[in-house]
């Protein structure tokens, strides 16, 4: 009998997949929202815009799109790298000249370059209906991106800080030498002490080999897990490879350069890596949620 009220009432409550999806849904799988990675280092020159340029190709290449900003102030080489000459930047946008899809420009393995160059330091001035523009229009890269990668500028006093804080993983690159692991320790303490992040994850470049990455590991989290009440995680490493500097030259990225280089395997491993790494659990996933912070929107 269907008389029992509870139940029905229940039944009811139901929602109805067959009648609330539309034919359309069937066909569009949405995504998953983008990982977010910043990819930062406590000092300049210890290789974050060769890891993104390297690591942004490896994953396109197990099929994942990719978006890169380069929000990287001094010297905007990311394109440079890339041998792209982008005509637009993000100044274009904020200025209403252009909308985003028109300056993004398309690198190797498909991947796209949003060139932010001094468009960044033109954020903070933005009037609240420009900034609410600006959001609107980022947010429909929410479906059609699987990772997001930053390449700020490096160290503590720079304005890209912010970057840092929106996004949903850091990406602390450092070296094995002591000034870099020392540089990135005080990366780590600001933004812990000042802006409350509590998980990093670290990526060791030019290492000699897996033991000299990891005994630069233990040095750096022997001193956080001590000092500081954060937790680091161990991303892996990039061997110290002649073809990196060479693939510069040539503008190119590794693995279409030197696709069978100590390095390129690296990065594949990397890439591999990331899509298998529990994202943190944090609500930071999606692009909107990033540039409100970027832009501090409330
Ligand atoms: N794994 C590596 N092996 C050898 N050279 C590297 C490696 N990673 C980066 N480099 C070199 O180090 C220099 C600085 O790298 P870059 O990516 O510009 O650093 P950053 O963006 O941190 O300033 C470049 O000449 C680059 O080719
Ligand atoms: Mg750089």
């Amino acid at each position: 009998m269907l008389g029992n009220t509870n139940t029905s009432r229940e039944m009811t409550n139901i929602p109805n997949e067959k009648m609330n999806k539309s034919p359309k849904a069937d066909r569009i799988k949405k995504k998953n929202p983008p990982r977010i990675i910043a990819v930062t280092s406590g000092k300049g020159g210890v290789g974050k815009t060769s890891i993104v340029a390297n690591l942004a190709f490896a994953l396109t290449q197990i099929g994942k799109s990719v978006m890169i900003l380069d929000a990287d102030l001094g010297l905007g080489n990311l394109d440079i790298l890339l041998g792209l000459t982008p005509k637009f930047n993000l100044n274009h946008v904020l200025t209403g000249e252009k909308c985003v899809s028109d300056i993004t420009v398309k690198g190797p393995g498909m991947m796209q370059i949003i060139p932010a160059s001094s468009g960044i330091q033109r954020l903070a001035e933005l009037s609240k209906e420009q900034k609410l523009h600006f959001l609107t229009e980022l947010s429909v890269l929410d479906q059609c991106i699987d990772v997001f990668l930053i390449d700020t500028a490096a160290g503590i006093s720079s304005n890209v800080i912010y970057f840092n804080v929106a996004a949903q993983e850091i990406m602390v690159v450092a070296t094995p030498e002591p000034t870099s692991l020392t540089d990135s320790y005080a990366l780590m303490k600001v933004l812990s002490k000042e802006y409350s992040e509590k998980r990093f994850n670290l990526l060791v470049n030019c290492a000699l080999n897996a033991k000299d990455a990891m005994t630069a590991f233990k040095k750096l989290s022997l001193v956080t897990e001590r000092y500081l009440d954060i937790s680091l995680d161990y991303l892996g490493y990039i061997l110290l490879d002649e073809n990196v500097p060479k693939a510069v030259r040539q503008q190119m990225v590794l693995g279409e350069a030197f696709p069978n280089s100590h390095a390129n395997k690296c990065f594949n491993t990397l890439a591999q890596r990331i899509c298998e790494f529990p994202v943190s659990g944090d609500n930071k996933g999606n692009i909107h949620f990033f540039w409100k912070h970027v832009l501090q929107y409330d």
